[in-house]
């Protein structure tokens, strides 16, 4: 999705401006610009490029002590130069850059050209430049109170950063379902729709509300909301560095990622094992045993891997808890006006806390009365503070598109969350203390799934020619098929599916020949002689077959085999993830993708 940065202060805005699109460029992007104030005049430079690019377009720039940059992902408008921000007014006097969609752009853009007005883009955004420039040309106090009156004629999501040219001093900022988080410095302000681009600069931020504005000085800012009533801001101190961001020495952030797993799932669960009472340990639930034992039934609401993730945590939970638990797609969820009742435990998964739809499942619930928990990755994300509780998934910053060490995460913490509610309840200290045993060596274990890797990655050269793969699995093995058939098409455009097992004979097994692969996912679990009896229907019709098991299976069963390690029956479906990441990842490779920046695909989804 769209980046933004912008920086008032006393040091050469372009540099920073350009280090910061740098930063965002793991988000997706299809074009770059920047705009910067210098000797009184607005001097833009954009393009349908890289940030590579652009920074060979400004070369040596223009010295300026303010101005503000965007990577643009297309909604409105194809991706081209005119297309791409900062937009402008007419006049060259405003600059906005804008995350986002306003979604009454074609009844503002009718309005003003009725009034005369001409625009120079297709976007919704250069719209929102007219409307600031009118406000600021009709003698607006300020450029804040332009912006607010201009804000006050749109609908739709945005974050925004605003700046005049006859106002060098001061940028102005609002949020409304975008994020937006503001960087103190010192007699420096940074602003930024995700921290990737400030933490080189500082650690002190300010995350912006929805409704909410700021005004931007070198010497600090201040905050208000829609109705100009002024707001008080307490900084948070991050921690996150630079360095949380550095490739060291990976070719890319998905396979760093993928090698960060055992140190990610080791923090997750940091302080949260309770070996003395056989449970976990979750302080940010908020809930106490009384209210745990009130829950009677779980919902895992998240998008796409964290939908998957998801269906692990709810057969975790049925599993350990025998509470009745399900997962949804959070992008249907408040589309179908969904029954919303109070013994329900609602628990909204995401890595990135801004996930539009995850968000918007999580508004209506709070709607309704539900009850909603957050099960996040980016601590000060609008989920993280729109559900006010919850688990913090501790995985550090993950900047590849391709999600491994936040699901993996995820999984992980669901399993903390099963054991918590299972321990009020039924499942007794020696099934808590399995658990609990086997939850302290899932670290080990995942790093023994990560060292098959040359085997995984001959094996992935070996079906690298193949157009389209099924994924196969069974109850446990279900969810694992779908986020391994997730991560295949992310990254290698390779058509995956996954398909539940049993499901095969009612229709997809039309489609098993030679040329058509499928990845069994095999736990050593009572399911073995169905998973077994499976792969003998597909290798009985020509269909090559490739198992993931912890098992011991039949000679030759399989066409390969990917051997995983075992901790608990219940948890294994955590550590079938790795492998099935890691084919993912060479495949792609040998297929020559660009894996940290996978066509069409933007790391965090904040429009619709
Ligand atoms: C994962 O590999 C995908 N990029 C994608 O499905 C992702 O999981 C989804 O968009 C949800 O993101 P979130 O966890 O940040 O909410």
């Amino acid at each position: 999705m769209c980046g933004i940065v912008g920086y008032v202060g006393h040091r050469d805005a372009t540099p920073i401006l350009l280090e910061g699109l740098h930063r965002l460029e793991y988000r997706g992007y299809d074009s770059a610009g920047i705009a910067v104030v210098n000797r009184g005049k607005l001097r833009v430079t954009k393009a349908a490029v890289r940030v590579a690019e652009l920074r060979s377009l400004v070369g040596d720039g223009h010295p300026a002590n303010i101005g503000l940059a965007h990577t643009r992902w297309a909604t409105h408008g194809e991706p081209t130069e005119r297309n791409a921000h900062p937009h402008v007014d007419p006049d060259g006097r405003v600059a906005v850059v804008h995350n986002g969609i306003i979604e009454n752009a074609d009844q503002l853009r009718a309005k003003l050209t009725a009034e005369g007005a001409t625009f120079a883009s297709d976007t919704d955004t250069e719209v929102l430049a007219h409307l600031v420039a009118a406000r600021v040309s009709a003698g607006a106090a300020s450029l804040e109170d332009a912006v607010r009156a201009a804000l006050w004629e749109v609908e739709g999501a945005y974050g925004i950063v605003v700046l005049d040219v006859r106002n060098p001093g001061e940028l102005v900022v609002a949020r409304n379902g975008s994020p937006i988080v503001l960087g103190i410095g010192d007699s420096e302000m940074f602003v930024a729709s995700d921290l990737a681009a400030l933490v080189r600069h500082t650690q002190q931020v300010v995350y912006l509300d929805d409704g909410e504005l700021a005004t931007l000085r070198a010497d600090g800012y201040r905050t208000s909301t829609l109705q100009a009533r002024r707001t008080d801001k307490t900084p948070t101190v991050v921690e996150l560095t630079d360095s949380d961001y550095a490739l060291d020495g990976f070719s890319d952030y998905m396979r760093k990622e993928i090698a960060e797993q055992p140190e990610a799932v080791r923090r997750a669960l940091l302080g949260r094992l309770d070996e003395r009472f056989s449970t976990a340990r979750l302080d940010g639930l908020r809930m106490d045993p009384h209210e745990l034992r009130s829950v009677q039934r779980v919902k895992f609401l998240g998008c796409g891997s964290a939908y998957y993730a998801g269906q692990i945590g709810a057969d975790l939970v049925e599993q350990l808890a025998r509470i009745p638990a399900d997962a949804e797609s959070a992008s249907e969820f408040r589309y179908r006006n969904p029954v919303v009742d109070g013994d329900t435990l609602y628990v909204a998964v995401s890595q990135s806390g801004e996930t539009a739809d995850t968000l918007a499942a999580v508004q209506e619930l709070r709607r309704k009365g539900g009850r909603v928990i957050g099960v996040v990755n980016a601590v000060g994300s609008a989920i993280a503070r729109e559900c006010g509780s919850g688990v913090f998934l501790h995985a550090g910053p993950e900047v590849s598109v391709a999600s491994t060490k936040a699901v993996t995460n995820m999984s992980t913490c669901f399993a903390l969350l099963a054991l918590l509610l299972g321990r009020v309840r039924d499942l007794s200290v020696a099934d808590g203390r399995r658990i609990v045993a086997g939850l302290d060596s899932l670290p080990d274990r995942i790093e023994e799934a990560i060292a098959a890797e040359d085997h995984i990655a001959e094996i992935a050269r070996r079906f690298a020619g193949a157009g389209s793969m099924f994924f196969v699995g069974r109850v446990r093995g279900w969810p694992v098929a779908r986020e391994g058939a997730q991560k295949l098409k992310e990254i290698s455009y390779v058509h995956a599916e996954a398909y539940q097992a049993g499901e095969l004979k009612h229709g997809p097994i039309a489609l098993i020949d030679a040329q058509m692969p499928s990845v069994v996912i095999v736990p050593d679990d009572e399911l073995l002689a169905k998973n077994i009896g499976t792969i003998e229907q597909i290798r009985a019709r020509g269909g090559p077959v490739l198992a993931v098991t912890n098992a011991t299976l039949p000679a030759g069963l399989a066409d390969a085999e990917i051997r995983v390690p075992h901790v608990t029956e219940e948890l294994d479906p955590i550590l079938f993830g790795i492998p099935l990441q890691l084919l993912a990842y060479h495949l792609a490779v040998a297929l020559g993708r660009d894996i940290d920046k996978p066509r069409n695909l933007a790391k965090s989804v904040t429009v619709e």
